[in-house]
């Protein structure tokens, strides 16, 4: 969604709207694209910040592979040791940070904070994962169940808590016409505003969207199964959480109700034992680690977009 400044801001998946589609196939292009790797660098001369108040491997990797890959310089910067949140505003902050760099993206707690960072920045800002969203785990989600099957068999299933993955989920599947069927326990469905995105855009794309407390019901039929753990980061404090959870482990026994050639996914870390088993994480259905290795193609693929569009323009042409 472009937004005063002209620039387009990545806050929630919905902010790519119907480009999605286009920016995983080129994903997809570059990721098999072993030429490109060497002679196409369109963040040359651009540095690209990464700012986390959270732990990352996955993001934080990716995001500084992906960014010298393409050219650029990457910069993590995390909160213990900048001014951040200590002695200086974050309006402040984008500000400054958009007087160096070319894009910034940002790891918060409260999705609040990188929504003012992104109001405040001259250039694109990028969510790296907030409460409410995470919109560079959708991406490479909806690259890796494109890279795995021509169509979804029945629907994607979400079995586990309402939060911030599963949002990006039902965006980004309601946006690519996948029908969604969420499962969680009651006191922790997703948000009712982000939903309602979601059924909008699904009335565009012709998909559906169902949410219950019923895991079987959820996962019968299913082409995928996610899940996620039940206790996300900033929730410690919330001790008693975990007991909700009961039925919602995906383990054999639930998974046997899906179709025969599901794909299991996970955004990772996972929390084996709990929501997943070794045994379902570890199967042939998993591609768990092929969503991990797409978090860098989706994300160069979205850089190049934000930061150099005629150069993400021209590769189609030249490749
Ligand atoms: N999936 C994901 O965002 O992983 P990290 O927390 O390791 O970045
Ligand atoms: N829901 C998890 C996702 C981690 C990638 C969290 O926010 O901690």
């Amino acid at each position: 969604m472009k937004d005063n400044e002209g620039k387009i801001d990545l806050l929630a998946i919905d902010d790519l709207a119907e480009k999605l589609p286009a920016l995983i196939d080129w994903g997809i292009r570059i990721k098999n694209d072993d030429e490109a790797l060497f002679d196409f660098k369109p963040l040359e001369g651009m540095s690209i910040g990464s700012i986390y108040e959270k732990p990352s491997t996955r993001t934080r990797v990716s995001f500084e592979v992906g960014v010298n890959r393409l050219g650029g310089q990457p910069i993590t910067l995390l909160s213990s040791d900048i001014q951040l949140g200590k002695s200086e505003t974050i309006a402040d902050t984008a500000e400054v940070l958009s007087r160096y760099l070319d894009c910034i993206t940002y790891r918060c707690f409260g999705h609040a904070d990188v929504e003012e960072l992104a109001m405040n920045a001259k250039i694109p800002v990028i969510n790296a994962l907030s409460d409410m969203h995470h919109p560079c785990q959708a991406a490479a989600d909806m690259m890796t169940i494109v890279e795995n099957m021509d169509r979804v068999n029945g629907h994607v299933a979400w079995i586990g808590d309402g939060n911030n993955v599963l949002h990006d989920l039902v965006l980004g599947s309601a946006i690519m016409g996948y029908d969604v069927k969420y499962a969680t326990p009651a006191g922790f469905e997703p948000d009712d505003s982000v939903i309602s995105r979601a059924m909008d855009i699904a009335e565009r794309t012709g998909s559906t969207i169902v949410g219950s407390n019923d895991p079987v019901e959820a996962v019968s039929g299913a082409g995928v199964i996610y899940t996620d753990v039940f206790v996300s980061m900033g929730e410690e404090h919330m001790e008693g959480k975990m007991g909700s959870f009961d039925g919602f482990q995906v383990n054999e026994n639930l998974v046997s109700n899906a179709d025969r050639d599901f794909i299991f996914m996970h955004c990772l870390p996972a929390h084996r034992g709990e929501e997943v088993t070794d045994k379902v994480i570890d199967s042939t259905n998993s591609v768990v680690f092929d969503q991990a290795e797409n978090r860098m193609w989706a994300q160069m693929s979205i850089l190049t977009y934000l930061c150099n569009e005629a150069a993400w323009s021209t590769y189609w042409e030249l490749r």
